[in-house]
């Protein structure tokens, strides 16, 4: 039921941009249009608030202009990283945008250094903040996806199923490093989808004893090599290994005399056409901001948890780092002891 009368929400993509952001600001202009709410869109992430002058920054975003942006990856509103979003002088100066623009309500699709963004905002601005999670990280918690997870994993593994193929000609051994900054939802799901031999992450290898875990990785590669002759892929989760795989592919040179193809899979992961998953996702979540602003929601994110959307406290969201999934993890366990044992 509506009972707040807002009449200009502004909009940016913050952060990492991810498959889905184009559709998420469809629907938010779509359904402020029902409403007969105008959308401004910010440019640059909060670089569009706060450095109003050095670039044209905002937009009223026509109906016309998210016109067949729906299957589009990236962000036309385009995308950044801000520090200055955590300073007195840069909230003073976003507080003041909005104030001037007549802002009711902002919408920020990002993650969760986006979201620590919004809620430093809420001591500095008096309008309505919500925020859409779209990372591909998929590391927010309370909320079972976020924009952009669905897509980065489908492209990850049309990478390793292709690399899989050459892997197999030569019976070679692949280290694939994986984005997902310091959690390890893309890897899990990505190495279980491709049958990797080994998935290396934070929620399974620690590097306490760096020496001890090269050592046993070694033993397990060799142990599976000697009697399968096939290829060997092993997934590794980025920021991980000190030198991400290119060294640890060196390391295991080194130590063990294995040949190990590092491959970083790196930005590729951030682009193409979002699968419908997270248009979807989307385009439910847009729709939720513009109903949940119209309702006189505040400081939330809109969520989607067991397939239902519903608002989650911002302080909630970014509070604890989302951990990937127990069965997960053992699954891979189990495989992994199956491998070692050369029944598999
Ligand atoms: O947060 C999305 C993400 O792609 C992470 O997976 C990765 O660690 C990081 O952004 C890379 O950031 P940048 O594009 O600024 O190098």
């Amino acid at each position: 039921m509506s009972h707040i009368k807002c009449k200009r929400i502004a909009i940016l993509t913050s952060g990492g941009d991810a498959p889905g952001m184009n559709a998420a600001v469809r629907a938010v202009v779509l359904a402020s249009h029902h409403y007969h709410i105008d959308v401004i869109g910010f440019y640059h992430g909060y670089n569009g608030l706060i450095c109003t002058e050095s670039i044209a920054q905002t937009k009223l975003i026509a109906l016309s202009d998210v016109n067949g942006i729906i299957h589009r990856g990236g962000t036309f509103l385009k995308s950044a990283r801000c520090e200055q979003m955590l300073t007195e002088t840069g909230l003073q100066r976003a507080a003041k945008t909005l104030t001037e623009q007549n802002i009711d309500a902002l919408i920020v699709v990002g993650g969760d250094g986006s979201f620590n963004g919004l809620l430093a905002l809420k001591d500095y601005w008096q309008g309505q903040l919500i925020g859409i999670p779209g990372t591909i990280d998929n590391d927010l918690d309370s909320t079972d996806f976020t924009i952009g997870f669905a897509t980065a994993v489908h492209t990850a593994i049309e990478a390793i199923d292709k690399i899989r193929d050459t892997a197999d000609a030569f019976e070679r051994i692949f280290l694939v490093e994986l984005m997902g900054r310091h959690s390890g939802h893309i890897t899990f799901n990505v190495g279980i989808a491709c049958g990797a031999e080994q998935v290396l992450s934070f929620e399974n290898f620690s590097l306490v004893d760096q020496k001890s875990k090269l050592k046993q990785l070694a033993t397990e590669i060799k142990a599976a090599q000697q009697n399968r002759h096939s290829s060997y892929i092993i997934v590794i989760a980025e920021n991980l290994w000190p030198g991400g795989a290119v060294e640890l592919a060196k390391k295991l040179k080194e130590s063990a005399g294995i040949d190990c193809t590092a491959c970083v899979l790196g930005h590729i992961q951030r682009g193409g056409s979002p699968v419908p998953k997270d248009r979807l996702l989307a385009t439910k979540m847009g729709v939720a901001a513009v109903q949940a602003i119209v309702e006189g929601e505040n400081h939330i994110m809109i969520a989607e948890q067991n397939s239902a959307t519903c608002y989650v406290a911002l302080e909630q969201a970014v509070k604890h780092r989302k951990v990937v999934s127990q069965q997960l993890i053992d699954a891979q366990t189990n495989i992994l002891a199956l491998t070692a044992q050369n029944q598999y």
